[in-house]
């Protein structure tokens, strides 16, 4: 038998025990079908329709949900180093399993920021620690500050795969085309923050008639479409590929379907609140509901999702963003951009996107429902793949389900209604914008290397 490949760096090591997720309907990239899934010593050892209980075997019940691949979360801010009582690589993590994902990429915007080999080791050894798999993407720059190149090729050593400055957008033209120069060669992705900065000065929301109403300075749509437009220039000038972070608006998404439609290395993802809430969230000034790019217009959000079902966006990512009530509380002006989003992107992204709840902030145009199969694509196997975490990336995530394979999977009800109660939220931080509302849909179960993490809804750890 050939040698399994290594372990990659964050994953965590295979649970010895045996469990039987039973009587549940199974989606992977493959297709949809009842059956249930045997896994053993971190592994799925059978998918059949009725499975024999083995001897001391954990049963998760199943009824009524979609088996899935662990879902993948491309864009997480963890805050650790420095940030710990907004957040810790633990405190994320369990979020994250309680959410039904079972790996996250950290976000390099901590303190130190991880632009050196030693703050990505420490960030993977916390996450190995974990209840999830943790991956890294490294910063473009030194200290994120948009002057130099960090460096890559060290960081690349280690297995990071994707490289940001996120929090904040690559604004030297030239310097982002040797970014992708030296992507290109390492095998790597750049993922861009796209925001001009010098556009979107001042803005505290985004700008259009809410902002006018308010009397509050915007951050226009165009500070976003200039810098995607100019950084698909620059994937055309390099050849090298492209991961747009966040999209939020309608001129975007136009641009990367060209970009697509033209054959270019370029996927996109866009956050569960950009395809659910509006700028008219900010009625109240509440800094909830601040957030970098901005809640946009109802156009946008219908824009958002009609991009999910047209093949536009490639990944549902969080942007889960802890900050601490300290900060979070402060006047809109000096509160700092963010909202939690691991344990809400499931139900928020089947509501936007499956049912299509006019509740959560569309226009009221016709957008096509994508399939609860497609939901769950966006939110697992696309981002693995993105993400290098797949199997052709030498990972362990994104499926499918079947026997050999990893056993990292979720454990979907598509239809248990739920509150979000602030004790419900494993986050260090409360700054969740369901917080008091009521979701449809939920994670019953969430299994990491074979091991249930998540029983019934509840963290096992
Ligand atoms: O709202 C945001 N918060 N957008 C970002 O790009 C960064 C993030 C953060 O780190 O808080």
């Amino acid at each position: 038998m050939p040698d399994r490949p290594p372990a990659p760096a964050g994953a965590a090591a295979p649970w010895p025990g045996t469990v039987v997720i039973r009587g549940g309907t199974v989606v992977d990239e493959t297709g949809t079908r009842q059956a249930d899934v045997l896994v053993r010593d971190g592994r799925v050892v059978a998918v059949e329709k009725r499975i024999t209980i083995p001897g001391g075997a954990t049963v998760l019940d199943a009824g009524g949900c979609l088996v899935a691949p662990g879902l993948v979360d491309l864009h997480a801010h963890l805050r650790q180093p420095g940030a710990e009582e907004a957040e810790t690589v633990e405190s994320a993590s369990r979020a994250a399993v309680l959410g039904g994902f079972t790996a996250v990429v950290a976000m390099p915007n901590t303190d130190p920021p991880v632009d050196n080999a030693a703050v990505a080791l420490e960030v993977l050894a916390l996450g190995a620690a974990s209840l999830c798999r943790v991956a890294v993407a490294g910063a473009i720059t030194v200290g994120r500050a948009g002057e130099r190149l960090a460096p890559m090729g060290e960081l690349a050593a280690l297995g990071v795969r994707l490289f940001t400055d996120d929090g904040a957008g690559v604004q030297d033209g030239g310097l982002m085309r040797r970014a992708l120069d030296y992507a290109r060669g390492l095998g790597v992705t750049l993922a861009q923050h796209c925001e001009d900065r010098a556009i979107a000065a001042g803005g505290l929301m985004h700008e259009g008639e809410w902002s006018a109403r308010l009397g509050l300075p915007g951050v226009p749509a165009a500070a976003e479409e200039a810098m995607v437009a100019r950084d698909i220039a620059l994937v055309a000038a390099t050849g090298a590929p492209m991961h747009f972070l966040h999209l939020s608006c309608a001129g975007s998404l136009s641009l990367v379907a060209a970009a697509k439609a033209a054959g270019m290395p370029v996927t996109a993802e866009v956050a569960p609140h950009h395809l659910a809430l509006t700028d008219a969230e900010l009625a109240a000034y509440d800094p909830l509901f601040k957030v970098n790019p901005p809640l946009r217009s109802a156009a946008d959000v219908a824009a958002v999702r009609r991009a999910c079902a047209t093949g536009t966006v490639d990944a549902v990512a969080t942007d889960h963003a802890p900050h601490a009530a300290n900060t979070k509380e402060a006047p809109l002006d000096e509160a700092p951009p963010g909202m939690l989003g691991l344990q809400t992107a499931w139900p928020v992204a089947l509501a936007a996107l499956h049912r299509g709840d006019p509740g959560l902030g569309a226009d009221g145009e016709a957008v096509p429902a994508l399939s609860v199969a497609d939901v769950i694509g966006l939110l697992s196997w696309r981002p693995a793949r993105i993400a290098g975490l797949d199997r052709a990336g030498g990972g362990d995530q994104g499926g499918p389900v079947a026997a050999g394979e990893p056993a990292n999977l979720c454990v979907l009800d598509p239809a248990h209604t739920w509150t979000v109660e602030a004790g419900a939220l494993a986050s260090r931080s409360g700054n969740s914008p369901w917080r008091g509302r009521t979701l449809t849909g939920s994670v019953r179960h969430t299994v990491v290397a074979g091991e249930p993490v998540v029983i019934g809804g509840e963290a096992q750890r």
